[in-house]
Order: C-alpha cells, then sequence, then structure tokens
C-alpha cells in the first residue's frame, strides 16, 4: 500500500505510520516536522498546509489512501481538492467532540452533530467539534461517502499520552504521595469512561486504509465505570494503596479540576453535560475490526512509559497537593 499520512510526526499520525511501516507500505507523512520527527522507514514532505501550495509536492502521484489528522477546517478543504484526483479514499482521524449532545449515554454514530464551523480557521479550542465536523464535511463532499472513512476518537490513551490523561493513575498508585498508600479519588466512581489504546487505533486505522472500509465510526474505548478504570490502575501500580474519595462539591471547593491539566483529578467528569461522551458503544467500529486490548495492558505499558519521563505526569496532583487535600479531608 502507498500510503499519505497529513501528519505522522505527533503521536497518533505517528503511530500510524509506524504500524503501516511495519506492515511493509511504503509512507510518506507530510508536516512541518515542528511536532518531531516521522517514524523510520517512512518519509518526511515538509510542508506547511497553511500555505495553499502545500500539497504541491505529493499531489502528482497516485496514493492508495490518506489518513489525515488535521483539526482545521482550510487544510483539509485544501488537501482534499488537491488529492482527490489521486488518491483512492480518505481516512480522516475525528473526534467525538463533533456530537451536539454530549449528555446521553449510549449513543452512536447516528446521533446528531454541530453545525459545522464555516471559517476555515478555528480561532480556539472553543470551536473544535464545529471545526472537526467542518473537516468531515469537507472529506465527504469532496470524496464522496464510498471512498472515505471518518473515524470520530474518543479519548486516546497509552505510551506517548503527554497530556498525562491517562497516565497519572498507574503512576499515582505506584507513587502515593504519602506512607499510608493513600490515593485521593473522586466521589463518582459509577461515573462512565472509556480510553481507546493509541496502539489499537493506529492498527485500526491502517486496517481500514487496506481494505478501503467505508462509513462513519466511533473510534472510542469500551465503555466502564471510572472506579473499575481506578481499580485497574491500582493493581497496575501495585503496592498497597487504597482509594480515598472525596466529595465532588468539596474537590471543586478545594481548586482541584476535573478531566485534565494541573491540579486535576483526570478522566474525572463532573458536568454531566459531558457523561455521554465517555459512554457511546463504539459497536460499529468494533464490527468494523476495531480491537479494544485489556485497559490493564495500557495501563502497564503506560506506566512503564511515564517512569522514564521527567516529568511523569502532564496532568493530576503533585505529591505536596494531593498531601493537601488529603490532610484538609481528614
Ligand atoms: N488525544 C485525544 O484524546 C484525541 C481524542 C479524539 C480525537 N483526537 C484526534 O486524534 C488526532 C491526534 O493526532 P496526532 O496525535 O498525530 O496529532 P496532533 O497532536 O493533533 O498534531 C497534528 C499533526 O498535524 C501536523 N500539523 C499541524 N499543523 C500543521 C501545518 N500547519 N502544516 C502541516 N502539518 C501540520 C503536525 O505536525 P507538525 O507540527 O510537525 O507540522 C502533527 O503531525 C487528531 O486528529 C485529534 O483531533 C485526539
Amino acid at each position: 500500500m502507498k500510503l499519505l499520512v497529513l501528519g505522522g510526526t505527533a503521536w497518533l499520525g505517528g503511530t500510524v505510520a509506524a504500524e503501516a511501516v511495519a506492515r511493509g507500505a511504503d509512507v510518506v507523512c507530510l508536516a512541518r516536522g515542528t511536532s518531531g520527527s516521522v517514524p523510520g522507514g517512512a518519509r518526511l514532505v515538509v510542508a506547511d498546509r497553511d500555505d495553499p501550495a502545500a500539497l504541491d509536492a505529493v499531489r502528482h502521484e497516485h496514493w492508495d489512501a490518506v489518513v489525515d489528522v488535521a483539526r482545521q477546517p482550510g487544510h483539509v478543504r485544501n488537501a482534499v481538492a488537491a488529492l482527490e484526483p489521486v488518491a483512492g479514499r480518505y481516512v480522516f482521524v475525528s473526534t467525538a467532540n463533533v456530537y451536539a449532545d454530549q449528555r446521553t449515554l449510549g449513543q452512536d454514530e447516528d446521533s446528531p452533530l454541530l453545525a459545522p464551523l464555516e471559517s476555515d480557521l478555528m480561532a480556539s479550542m472553543e470551536e473544535y467539534g464545529p471545526a472537526k465536523a467542518a473537516c468531515e464535511q469537507a472529506v465527504v463532499t469532496t470524496f464522496g461517502a464510498d471512498r472515505c472513512l471518518i473515524a470520530r476518537a474518543g479519548l486516546i490513551g497509552g505510551p506517548g499520552d503527554r497530556s498525562g490523561r491517562t497516565g497519572y493513575w498507574p503512576w499515582r498508585f505506584a507513587h502515593p504521595s504519602n506512607d499510608e498508600g493513600r490515593v485521593l479519588v473522586p466521589d463518582a466512581l459509577d461515573r462512565p469512561t472509556a480510553v481507546v489504546d493509541v496502539r489499537d487505533l493506529a492498527a485500526w486505522l491502517v486496517d481500514v486504509a487496506e481494505r478501503g472500509t467505508a462509513g462513519v465510526f466511533d473510534a472510542v474505548g469500551q465503555p466502564l465505570p471510572l472506579g473499575e478504570a481506578l481499580e485497574t490502575a491500582r493493581s497496575v501500580g501495585g503496592g498497597s494503596t487504597t482509594l480515598t474519595p472525596a466529595g465532588e462539591q468539596w474537590l471543586a471547593d478545594h481548586g482541584v479540576e476535573e478531566w485534565s491539566g494541573p491540579a486535576s483529578l483526570p478522566l474525572w467528569l463532573r458536568d454531566p453535560d459531558w457523561w455521554g461522551m465517555n459512554a457511546r458503544t463504539g459497536a460499529r467500529a468494533r464490527a468494523a475490526g476495531l480491537t479494544n486490548r485489556p485497559l490493564a495492558d495500557t495501563f502497564t505499558d503506560l506506566l512503564a512509559w511515564e517512569e522514564q519521563r521527567a516529568n511523569p505526569h502532564g496532568a493530576g496532583l503533585t505529591d505536596d497537593e494531593e498531601r493537601e487535600l488529603l490532610a484538609a479531608l481528614a
């Protein structure tokens, strides 16, 4: 297979490129090269997609498939116009953020979407969902539904997750902040959560690019209660730790953020308007071959990866923060 990856210098795109190279594909990645390098065996074409002529170096040869991870509608509108005459099919990595209703649990791909962004440029991450909806629209309109696949990814986790959202928990259980081994968790253990391992997602994206599978798919992890995910992280982290739940209002009152970032408890979603994001069925993608490895395997490999980082968690609580909160809770 001759595969063009638009991206490939960052996490998911790089994993897709590496997977395709491992299967013997001829892989070219197009990016600026500012996010990193491309995996061994792939070739980087340096181009800035803000430039309307960015695709010139790749628009005159045939591609069996294109995989695109862009988020700017202008980048995708330009790419599909340039590549439709020379590419067999287009696989676009979208997001579950395109859905209008993030509250209802158990939804599938037929639920309503946000209105697509008209502008070529998303002004801020507030427009991420509409921007990705606009990207999807450009792909389907130009390539036609039979020649494209839209993969609406849920939260991606696994080794390489620099956000720390999925790495914090196995790391925290392996490195408790206090001698008693108490780990602060939100008292929201029945809340849905779902993580799709970056390697499972990348392997499936290469599968569908090879097979020419078309359609719209939620490429998500298997939903499970947050408490189950935390127990899995605890079993991977080892040691004799215990979960210490704190009330959601209490956490908010003490400045603890939900979901991600500094001073947060990652994966915790307090706002019911977002609970559905982690509870999409993903049945259609699984029927089309997406395989979700056990969360314990993802956490085990994540922990090994986190242990090698200088700053082991990009999200969550520092030791001092957790100790202070545990003392205040007592
Ligand atoms: N992380 C999650 O949990 C999550 C959840 C749902 C969906 N997603 C989706 O999953 C994908 C993640 O992809 P990723 O990790 O490979 O990439 P990423 O972190 O989104 O990086 C974007 C890629 O596009 C390239 N790029 C950005 N601006 C460019 C420009 N002006 N010209 C040329 N290339 C440009 C970057 O390379 P250079 O900087 O080197 O140019 C990089 O390779 C995205 O589509 C994201 O929306 C993520």
